[in-house]
């Protein structure tokens, strides 16, 4: 099912600070809105929030007034700037906005033209991200065994991509295929992704899920209850994988109970130009710490950390599926050279 859809110059996509009590679709018609969307996480997960920069240029070409293409580029130079301004560690974001623009800046037609080639590169990105996570399935699939139980941390599902999900994907081939398996949600505090959509996406496909909060995973894996780990990424570095706050911890629990630790993104996550010190980790509210839906938990005015990322070296990592392969642990050192072997 697609998580984002162009209509006419309007996005539709769930909004999943609702999800799993309402479902209700956003129409975002106003670079503001998609800009607001990506914010306050309506619209998040790497892959997903590379789309949703395309596409709110795609908005931004669609509803221009521009007459001429020169007047058009500088809409979408400021658009993108705006939009790269709202999250700051899923390097997709920055890729589908750099993208978008390159076709915009390389096209020589006018105004009205330029307008209908961002809209088909927004949607190139999004169908491409779609294709990938299929094929990131088939070529995670071969890592899960029938009778095995893989334990997830955040949403790289489905809600996270344009269709079918990173970490996820796997998974659903591998239930496809008849392997009776396991899923066990990590519900990852603080903005619960586990919970509230992990959980969520997993019970409606009939895949059998289980909710654990972060704290349990080490005990878990102490009683030999985990097989498998399989989480997606927000940004590939040189040395380490970004992913949600907590990845890190489940990483080093993996490594010591002997499970193997799986990432699963698509090449558009990789930023092999920058190393782990480059990146900015998102740091977020107070609030979403000193609040459980909605509800004070914590003394007023108590100081709190957010960061919404962590960073696991590679020598935790056992394998990073993607869309044309497998890299293992002997093509990490390969990294370094900027590009993926
Ligand atoms: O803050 P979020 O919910 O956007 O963080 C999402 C994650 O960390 C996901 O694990 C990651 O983006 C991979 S999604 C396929």
């Amino acid at each position: 099912m697609r998580m984002i859809k162009w209509q006419n110059g309007t996005v539709l996509t769930p909004d999943q600070t609702k999800l799993p009590l309402q479902e209700v679709t956003l129409e975002i018609k106003t670079l503001e809105q998609m800009c607001e969307a990506i914010k306050v996480l309506r619209v998040r997960g790497a892959p997903l929030l590379g789309a949703a920069a395309a596409f709110g240029l795609a908005i931004v070409a669609y509803h221009s007034q521009a007459k001429s293409r020169e007047e058009l580029l500088a809409e979408l130079e400021e658009a993108a700037v705006a939009i790269k301004r709202q999250r700051p560690t899923a390097v997709n974001l920055f890729w589908a906005a750099d993208r978008v623009l390159a076709k915009a800046r390389g096209f020589s037609g006018v105004a009205e033209e330029l307008k209908t080639a961002v809209v088909e590169e927004a949607q190139k990105i999004a169908d491409e991200d779609a294709a990938q996570n299929h094929a990131i399935g088939k070529n995670g699939a071969v890592l899960i065994k029938d009778g095995d139980t893989i334990l997830t941390h955040c949403n790289a599902g489905e809600l996270a991509t344009v269709e079918f999900g990173t970490a996820l994907a796997p998974i659903r081939v591998a239930w496809e295929q008849g392997k009776k398996i396991k899923v066990i949600a990590d519900e990852t505090r603080p903005l619960l992704q586990g919970a509230r959509l992990t959980a969520y996406e997993l019970m409606r496909d009939g895949i059998p899920v289980t909710l654990i909060t972060d704290n349990m995973a080490a005990h878990i894996m102490s009683k030999e209850l985990v097989n498998l780990v399989i989480v997606g990424a927000d940004r590939i570095v040189q040395d380490v994988v970004f992913n949600k706050i907590g990845t890190y911890g489940v990483a080093i629990l993996a490594k010591e109970h002997g499970v193997p630790f799986y990432v699963a993104a698509p090449k558009s996550t990789f930023d092999l130009s920058h190393k782990a010190a480059d990146v900015i980790v998102e740091e977020r509210k107070p609030e979403e710490v000193t609040h459980i839906g909605g509800v004070q938990t914590a003394p007023t005015g108590v100081k709190v950390f957010n960061p919404a990322f962590d960073a696991t070296p590679l020598k935790y990592v056992s394998g990073i599926i993607c869309e044309s392969q497998i890299y293992y642990p002997k093509d990490f050192p390969k990294f370094k050279s900027g590009a993926t072997p």
